[in-house]
C-alpha cells in the first residue's frame, strides 16, 4: 500500500492547475445512462472515485473510454440495472444511478450506502424524492429494489438541503410526466453543472443555483459533449497549502466564484489574495491569525474544506473553535493531527484548537479523503519528516497531489508501505 514521505517546511512556491471537479463530474457519467447514446465528458479528473463509477456503468453495460481527462461513454447497450454491494462499499455515490436506471428502464437495484469512516449519512431523502416522483421503493437483503411504470412529476419538499438527493431527483425528474418542483434544493455548483449538463441533453430545467429548482418533463432527451467545471475543494486546499507552508502561490484553471466563503477566511487569517477570472494568485504575509470556521450548506464554508481548516489552525497564532454542522461526527483527523504536535481538544461537533509554534513530523494515518488532505497539508509544515500512510484515500478525490505538490517545491515521495491491511 501507498505512503507519502513528506519532509516539511518548504515553503510553497509556483503555479498549479486544478482539475474537474469530482463531485460534479459523478453524477453527471451517472446521468449519461438517461439516454441511449454516446457521450463525451471533458476536464474529467483522474480519481480512484471515477474509476469506481466508470467501473459501475460498465457493469450497467455502458462501453467507457477515458484518455487524457476525456472520457467516451457509450450507454446504447447498458442493459444491466443494478449497482452491486462491492462497488457502492466502496463509493457511496454509486446511489447517483438509481435516479438515471429507474428512468431508463423503470426499475433498478442499487445496494443500500452503509455508515461512511466518520459516522451515518442517509439517504432518505433520496428514496422519499423518488417515491413522490410515483416509483415504489422496497428495501430487500441491503438493497433498494426500486420500481416505476411510469414516473410522475411532483411538488417536493427536503427538510435538509442534500447535494446527492436533488441530483438524483434531478435525474429522475427530466423525463417524468408533468412539472417537478424541489424546494430546500441544493445550490451547490456541482449540482448546477449536473442541471446545465441536465440541460445540454434536452432538459428542461430552471431555478438551478437556488433553493427552488423547477424541472419541466417529458424531456426528448440526447447525448451531449460537456466540460465539468473546476473542483473548488482541491483550489482550496492549494491555497490553504500555500498559506500553511507560508508560500506564495497561483492556482489556474479554477472558478473563484465558488470559494467566495474560503477566500474570506483566508484572507482573514492572513492571506494577500489577488482574483482574477480563472485565477486566484496566495501570497502569506506575516503570522496566521486564527480564524472560527462553522460549516454550512454552500455559499457557507464546505464541510469537505473543515479537516483542512483544522490543520491550518493549529498553527495559527492563537485559538479557534471550528464547527462541523453538516457532518457532526467528521473529526477522524484530529487524533492523527495530534500526533504531528497540534494542540486540539474535540467536543461534540466542534474542535478547540489551540495554535502552536511548530508542528513536528511523525508517522500518521490517513482514514479519509478531505482527513487525509489535512495530514498532507500539516507534514507540509511541520519540522522534519512524515509518514502518511494509507494515502489511497487522498486518491480518490486529488489526483496525483505529489506530482502537484512536487511542482511546487514540497519534498514529498509515493512509496510502498511494504504492508497489506
Ligand atoms: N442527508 C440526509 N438524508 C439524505 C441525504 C443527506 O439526512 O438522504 C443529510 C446528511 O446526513 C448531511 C446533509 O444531509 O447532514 C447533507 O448531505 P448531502 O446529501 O448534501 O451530501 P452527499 O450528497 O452525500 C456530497 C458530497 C460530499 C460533501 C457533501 C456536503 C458528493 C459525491 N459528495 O455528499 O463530498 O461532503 O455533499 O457538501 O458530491 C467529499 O468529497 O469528500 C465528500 C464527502
Amino acid at each position: 500500500m501507498d505512503k507519502f514521505v513528506i519532509e516539511g517546511g518548504v515553503p510553497l512556491k509556483g503555479e498549479v492547475q486544478i482539475s474537474g471537479s469530482k463531485n460534479a463530474a459523478l453524477p453527471i457519467i451517472a446521468a449519461c445512462l438517461l439516454a441511449p447514446g454516446q457521450y463525451i465528458l471533458k476536464n474529467i479528473p483522474r480519481l480512484r472515485d471515477i474509476r469506481t463509477i466508470a467501473h459501475l456503468m460498465r457493469v450497467i453495460g455502458a462501453k467507457v473510454e477515458f484518455e487524457n481527462h476525456s472520457m467516451k461513454i457509450d450507454t446504447t447497450h447498458a442493459d444491466f440495472p443494478e449497482a452491486p454491494y462491492e462497488l457502492v462499499k466502496t463509493m457511496r455515490a454509486s446511489i447517483y444511478v438509481l435516479g438515471p436506471l429507474l428512468t431508463r428502464f423503470g426499475k433498478a437495484r442499487v445496494s443500500m450506502p452503509g455508515g461512511c469512516a466518520w459516522g451515518p449519512r442517509p439517504v432518505d431523502l433520496h428514496l422519499k424524492g423518488m417515491e413522490l416522483l410515483g416509483a415504489k421503493i422496497e428495501l430487500d437483503r441491503g438493497y433498494v429494489n426500486a420500481r416505476a411504470d411510469k414516473l410522475r412529476g411532483n411538488h417536493i419538499y427536503f427538510d435538509v438541503s442534500s447535494v446527492g438527493a436533488t441530483g438524483n431527483v434531478m435525474m429522475a425528474a427530466v423525463s417524468a410526466q408533468g412539472t417537478t418542483i424541489i424546494e430546500n434544493a441544493a445550490e451547490e455548483p456541482e449540482i448546477v453543472n449536473l442541471g446545465e449538463f441536465l440541460i445540454a441533453m434536452g432538459a428542461n430545467i430552471s431555478g438551478l443555483g437556488t433553493k427552488h429548482i423547477t424541472i419541466e418533463g417529458s424531456s426528448e432527451l440526447h447525448p451531449t459533449e460537456f466540460t465539468i467545471t473546476p473542483d473548488r475543494i482541491e483550489t482550496a486546499t492549494f491555497l490553504t497549502a500555500g498559506l500553511i507552508t507560508r508560500g506564495e502561490l497561483t492556482v489556474t484553471r479554477c472558478q473563484p466564484e465558488h470559494s467566495h466563503e474560503v477566500l474570506a477566511k483566508l484572507k482573514e487569517a492572513g492571506a494577500k489574495l489577488s482574483v482574477e477570472l480563472n485565477s486566484i494568485h496566495l501570497k502569506s504575509a506575516g503570522a496566521i491569525q486564527p480564524v472560527d470556521v462553522t460549516t454550512a450548506i454552500y455559499p457557507g464554508y464546505p464541510t469537505d474544506m473543515q479537516a483542512q481548516w483544522i490543520a491550518l489552525m493549529s498553527v495559527a497564532n492563537g485559538r479557534s473553535v471550528i464547527t462541523d454542522m453538516i457532518y457532526p461526527d467528521r473529526f477522524t483527523h484530529v487524533p492523527e493531527l495530534r500526533r504531528l504536535g497540534a494542540d486540539i481538544v474535540q467536543k461534540n461537533n466542534s474542535a478547540f484548537v489551540k495554535g502552536v509554534a511548530k508542528l513536528k513530523g511523525a508517522p500518521v494515518m490517513s482514514t479519509d479523503l478531505r482527513a487525509s488532505a489535512s495530514l498532507v497539508l500539516s507534514a507540509l509544515a511541520a519540522e522534519g519528516v512524515s509518514d502518511i500512510h494509507r494515502v489511497y484515500h487522498i486518491d480518490r478525490g486529488y489526483e496525483r497531489i505529489e506530482e502537484k505538490l512536487k511542482k511546487l517545491g514540497a519534498k514529498i515521495e509515493r512509496t510502498d508501505d511494504g504492508k497489506m491491511y
